[in-house]
């Protein structure tokens, strides 16, 4: 499974990038928000720094305008994925923008509909929002592995990328089904490291260190 870091700070994701753990950035306009940097200029940043596909969204709501947002977002650099939302104007910027050889991400999926409409419409990455769901006491989770299989009974390309992930569980499990990426906070990726028994046996391994006055440098 494929990391992608989502965020827009670049500290961050400069600082996951040295230990090789992104594949690929996501941002959105709540991102970008926070970062209070211009869309532009930090997403070109972030493009001169990771070699994957990095995550930018349009901001209208109507297709001819999110086309050329789309547009030029996709000059900024080759690894621009151009993310737009999955509402019907959305699928058809997707369309035409996936047929100009530009990679798209359909963005604010909640259902297995929506999924199966991105993949058709030529989408690059299927982004469902699994944490959203939860929030609302629906399955998360579910929804990936149902998306996972539709897609492979049809040999669909799109890829699942999980998105709204909250938790480092959220990782494994969504490796565990299939996703093909996992897009996530840098505290989550951060997260996944830590567990109460290697902290229990450190200190114990530490306590020892210094019982037997150990010394290697
Ligand atoms: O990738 C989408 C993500 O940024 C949304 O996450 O936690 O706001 O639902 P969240």
């Amino acid at each position: 499974m494929k990391f992608f870091v989502d965020t827009a700070e670049i500290d961050q994701i400069k600082e996951l990038h040295a230990l090789g753990m992104v594949d690929g950035v996501t941002t959105n306009p709540s991102l970008i928000a926070k970062s209070g940097r211009d869309i532009l200029e930090v997403t070109k940043e972030i493009c001169d720094l990771v070699d994957g596909p990095v995550s930018a969204e349009v901001v209208a709501l109507d297709a001819e305008t999110m086309l050329a947002e789309g547009r030029k977002l996709a000059k900024i650099a080759d690894n621009i994925a151009v993310k737009v939302p999955l509402t019907w104007a959305g699928l058809q910027t997707c369309k035409a923008l996936s047929d100009d050889g530009i990679m798209v991400n359909v963005t604010l999926c909640f259902s297995a509909n929506q999924a199966l409409l991105a993949a058709k419409a030529g989408a690059t990455f299927i982004s469902p929002f699994i944490g959203r769901l939860d929030d609302i006491n629906l399955d998360g989770l579910q929804l990936i592995e149902d998306i996972r299989t539709i897609y492979d009974n049809y040999g669909f390309e799109t890829n699942i990328l999980a998105a709204s992930i909250r938790s480092a569980n959220h990782m494994s499990d969504c490796a565990k089904i299939g996703a093909d990426v996992a897009t996530a906070p840098p505290a989550v990726i951060k997260a996944m490291a830590n567990h109460i028994l290697t902290d229990k046996g450190l200190a114990g391994f530490m306590a020892d260190v210094k019982k037997a006055n150990i010394k290697i440098l």
